[in-house]
C-alpha cells in the first residue's frame, strides 16, 4: 500500500516495532490493527471509516492514560513531555477529523497521519520509557 506521501506502510504487527515492555508492545497491536482497519476501510461508506477513527480515539485515549500510569509508578522523569505529546497528538486529531468531515482531507491522509505518528512515537518516545522502565524497575 503506498499513498502520495511516499510512505511505506507495515501494517501487520512485526517485531521491529517492540520495545521491549509486554504490556506496551501489547497495546500497540491492537493501535496498529485499529489503523490497519481503518486503511482497509478507506473504500468503504464513510460512516463506516468515522465509526473506526472514533473507535481509534477511544483506544487512543485508554492507551496513553494506561502508559502515563506505567510513568508515573516508576516516577518517569520523561513524564510531562511524554504527555503532552500524547495531549498533542488529540489536538492534530481532532483538526484532521475536523477537515475530514469537512471534506477536506481524504481517507488515506488521514490514515498516513496516523501511521506515521504511531511509528514515530513509538520508535522514539514509547521505547525510552520501556528502556527507562527496564534498567529501573524490574518486574
Ligand atoms: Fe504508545
Ligand atoms: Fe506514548
Amino acid at each position: 500500500m503506498s499513498s502520495d506521501t511516499d510512505i511505506v506502510f507495515q501494517l501487520d504487527w512485526d517485531s521491529k516495532f517492540e520495545v521491549g515492555h509486554e504490556r506496551i508492545d501489547f497495546e500497540h497491536q491492537i493501535f496498529l490493527g485499529l489503523i490497519k482497519k481503518l486503511a482497509e476501510s478507506e473504500k468503504s461508506s464513510s460512516s463506516r471509516f468515522e465509526r473506526y477513527l472514533i473507535e481509534l480515539r477511544k483506544y487512543a485515549e485508554f492507551h496513553f492514560f494506561s502508559e502515563e500510569n506505567i510513568m508515573i509508578d516508576c516516577d518517569y522523569p520523561g513524564y510531562i513531555k511524554h504527555k503532552s505529546l500524547h495531549n498533542a497528538l488529540f489536538e492534530e486529531f481532532d483538526d484532521h477529523f475536523q477537515r475530514y468531515i469537512n471534506k477536506n482531507l481524504q481517507e488515506g491522509e488521514f490514515v498516513a497521519f496516523l501511521y506515521e505518528w504511531f511509528i514515530h512515537h513509538t520508535m522514539i518516545e514509547d521505547l525510552k520509557l520501556s528502556d527507562f522502565v527496564r534498567t529501573h524497575h524490574e518486574h
